[in-house]
């Protein structure tokens, strides 16, 4: 990708001048956040001041189908649509999923099917379409670059979604939460509209087949598809020894590191060596977790710095330690443009301001097994006891893993669905324990919360954040209660 893509780095003429901008490249990554808190209003906003705007492409085609049965407002879902390639997938899905006049408020979503390994076209599609549409909604209006964030964790939707979002010029990928050897090939593939496979991370028998799965643009159909760039690919790593790795092993190039520490909001990366947790549960971090930035500068290429980095000092500091800028989130997702609810966003921010913060790295969580950052809310899901009545239920399935039986057929389960189904699936009673369906939770977040079975009112919020959420504290204005997503870049390049 072309050098230009960032000509006025760092909007301060002193950052750009003293050339710590690193050439060619933003200064500031705002983080991928999901689900759809990094959405396209954000990512919008932080590219028209000059730096990387990411949407979160996790989850991103319920989200799609939940914004069209509250009616699209303001058009902005069905103007973007009108662009994709493949027509009859945007008929069917305004078909199924579009109520013009909205949902009534204790009335469920209809929701998509789980995703499965063999899926189905229509399916497929959609996660393409809603990949597209979060990218064009985001680059619509301007030149400037627009990433997209996926976890490797969740493997069945990544290929069609990076595919939409290839389709709308998406200009770089960003991936943590897993190892994603195997994301530059399929980058590769995809940018020729090939048809590319992937390995699965399943529990499989000893000898048992490996799971694969396949995506192949052309049973989308079209004949006059546009030229795709390929997209950078910056995977999100928390030691040098992961960047080494994959730099050797990885299926294709990569063209830059976020080098994430255990600080940053979302999931972390769970800690090395022996399992130690402090007297509140949450995980022991050490030397070995941390990365040695001298080694990465060896690697040669780009980096940026996350967790804690979203201060001026923190920035300058990067850049001193030969990075190319920090990537940020947790002060980016209260700003007025991000994707959490209003209500959500501000409790949190009443809070902080009342210096009554605290944020726990939860290591039980998350069905994923890696540590999940909470922000104690009165109310939320963070709270054990509201917790405990909520009926467990799996219909968003973004989380469940891939399973062989012993007779070669897939089953899937979460370590969060209803106990006994997973026991019957071969799940360990244990690893339920503790677990919290962040599928429900995290489409609560940003007001497209499930309305269960026998229930009138939607799931509740679980909120994260990193650990240095008082950080708003510094970007708020004397007597403000809310900020925006320019403001929040210029108190970090120091023009606030
Ligand atoms: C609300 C929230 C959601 C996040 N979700 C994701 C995600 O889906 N994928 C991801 O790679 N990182 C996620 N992150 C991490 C950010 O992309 C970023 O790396 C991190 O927030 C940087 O540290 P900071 O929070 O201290 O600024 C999330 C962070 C926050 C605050």
């Amino acid at each position: 990708m072309s050098d230009a893509r960032f000509p006025n780095p760092g909007r301060t003429p002193a950052l750009a001048t003293a050339g710590l901008a690193g050439g060619g490249h933003p200064t500031i990554i705002q983080g991928g956040m999901g689900v759809a808190v990094s959405n396209w209003r954000l990512a919008k906003a932080v590219a028209l001041c000059g730096q990387l705007g990411v949407v979160s492409g996790t989850g991103i085609d319920s989200v799609l189908v939940r914004r069209l049965q509250d009616g699209d407002v303001g058009g902005h879902v069905r103007r973007a649509m009108e662009h994709f390639p493949f027509s009859d997938i945007v008929k069917d899905t305004l078909r199924r999923y579009f109520l013009p006049d909205g949902r009534p408020a204790d009335k469920p979503y209809l929701r998509l099917p789980l995703p499965t390994v063999e899926g189905n076209r229509f399916h497929r599609g959609l996660m393409a379409l809603a990949g597209y549409t979060e990218v064009f909604l985001a680059k619509e209006g301007h030149d400037g670059p627009i990433g997209i964030n996926l976890l490797t964790k969740i493997q069945l939707p990544n290929m069609a979604t990076l595919y939409g979002a290839m389709l709308a010029g998406v200009s770089h990928v960003l991936m943590g939460a897993g190892i994603p050897r195997d994301i530059p090939g399929i980058l590769d593939e995809l940018s020729q509209h090939r048809r590319t496979s992937m390995r699965i991370d399943a529990t499989v028998p000893r000898d048992g087949e490996p799971v694969v799965a396949h995506f192949d643009p052309a049973e989308l159909g079209g004949d006059a598809l546009p030229e795709l760039g390929r997209p950078d690919f910056f995977p999100i790593i928390s030691t040098h020894a992961l960047a080494s790795i994959l730099l050797k092993k990885a299926t294709g190039a990569i063209q830059g590191f976020i080098v994430e520490a255990p600080t940053a909001g979302g999931h972390n990366a769970p800690p090395r060596g022996g399992k130690t947790f402090d007297e509140r549960g949450q995980p022991v971090y050490g030397d070995r977790d941390r990365a040695d930035l001298e080694q990465m500068r060896a690697l040669g290429m780009p980096f940026w710095l996350a967790g804690s980095s979203g201060s001026p000092d923190a920035l300058a500091a990067a850049l001193d330690e030969g990075a190319a800028g920090v990537q940020v989130g947790t002060i980016f997702a209260y700003c007025d443009e991000s994707g959490f609810e209003t209500a959500v966003k501000q409790q949190v921010i009443d809070r902080v301001l009342a210096g009554d913060t605290d944020v726990l790295t939860d290591a039980k969580a998350s069905p994923t097994g890696f540590p999940f950052k909470v922000v104690t809310l009165p109310g939320s899901l963070s709270e054990s006891e509201v917790y405990e009545q909520r009926t467990r239920v799996c219909d968003l399935g973004y989380l469940r893993e891939v399973v062989r039986t012993d007779e070669g057929k897939l089953a899937y389960r979460c370590a969060s669905e209803p106990v006994a189904d997973y026991v019957a699936k071969g799940g360990d009673i244990a690893e339920t324990v503790g677990r919290k369906c962040l599928c429900n939770a995290l489409m609560a977040n940003v007001g497209v919360g499930q309305v269960q079975k026998g229930q009138t009112t939607p799931e509740l919020p679980l909120v994260t954040s990193g650990d240095d959420l008082a950080a708003i504290t510094r970007v708020l204005k004397p007597g403000a209660t809310s900020y925006t997503a320019a403001e929040v870049v210029d108190y970090l390049l120091g023009q606030a």
